[in-house]
């Protein structure tokens, strides 16, 4: 079991439900270091773990991190077969979660990964599914616009097995029909490195998120920097369109 988290967020502030991060910046860590970009993913993943620690102590209910995109396949194989090998070995690992009474969940389109993965996500998600401390999503071969392809396929599928009609669609039912069905909107995205877009990341479900950029790279972005991010979003006025 890993040692207790000491935070030290200010009281009294808004904890986001549901952050999403972009794990950029491994390439540039790993250049900078004079390493293989292969070696900054690793970095990347373990970063991953302690900060999905961290916002357990910090009392997050949901984070999603792009793992992932439908686009990463454009990355050199060796590259590509990396990172699959880091997906493999941190979901053995991630049974640790189980005993920290995290749910485990994955979106994306998973037919494209490889057999073995496609069966330890199956079980990671089935052992984890009645654990409520947090929810940890990670998103692989995720694109949010394969995301609303998805749902409009099974809303497709309904009208022509006659259970619903064009006028029957709504938000809601596009909502759930998404991969993160379920899970509730995006508060605050989180992206290090310095890139200031959402590259294909949660497009519907960020609809009124948040959205808190830094230089820090990937590799280096630790507990104090969540909860930086978690201060912007407090001094953030959500209107959701009003006034
Ligand atoms: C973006 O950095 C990072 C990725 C495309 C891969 C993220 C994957 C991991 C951190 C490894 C495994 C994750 C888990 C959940 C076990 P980049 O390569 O685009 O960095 P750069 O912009 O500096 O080149």
């Amino acid at each position: 079991m890993a040692k207790p988290i000491k935070t030290t967020l200010p009281p009294g502030m808004a904890v986001p439900v549901h952050i999403g991060v972009i794990m950029d910046g491994n390439g540039r860590w790993a250049k900078k270091r004079g390493m293989p970009r292969k070696v900054g993913h690793r970095e990347g993943a373990k970063n991953f773990r302690a900060i999905t620690r961290y916002a357990k102590a910090l009392g997050v209910k949901y984070i999603t991190f792009y793992a992932f995109s439908t686009e990463n396949w454009k990355r050199p194989q060796d590259e590509v077969d990396a990172i699959m090998e880091l997906f493999e070995k941190y979901l053995d690992e991630v049974r640790d979660f189980i005993e920290e009474n995290i749910r485990v969940r994955f979106i994306g389109d998973r037919s494209m990964l490889s057999e073995t993965l496609q069966k330890k996500m199956k079980s990671v998600e089935e052992d984890s599914l009645d654990f409520d401390s947090m929810t940890l999503v990670l998103a692989i071969n995720y694109g949010g616009r394969d995301d609303i392809c998805h749902s409009v396929k099974n809303i497709v599928q309904m009208a022509i097995d006659g259970k619903i009609k064009a006028d029957d669609v709504t938000e809601d039912m596009i909502e759930q029909n998404l991969y993160t069905e379920e899970i509730p909107a995006a508060d605050l995205i989180i992206r290090p490195s310095g890139e200031q877009r959402l590259s294909n990341f949660l497009i519907w479900q960020s609809a009124y998120a948040e959205f808190y950029y830094t230089n820090i790279l990937w590799p280096d972005f630790r507990g104090k920097d969540l909860e930086d991010a978690i201060i912007a979003f407090n001094e953030r006025n959500r209107r959701y369109g009003g006034v």
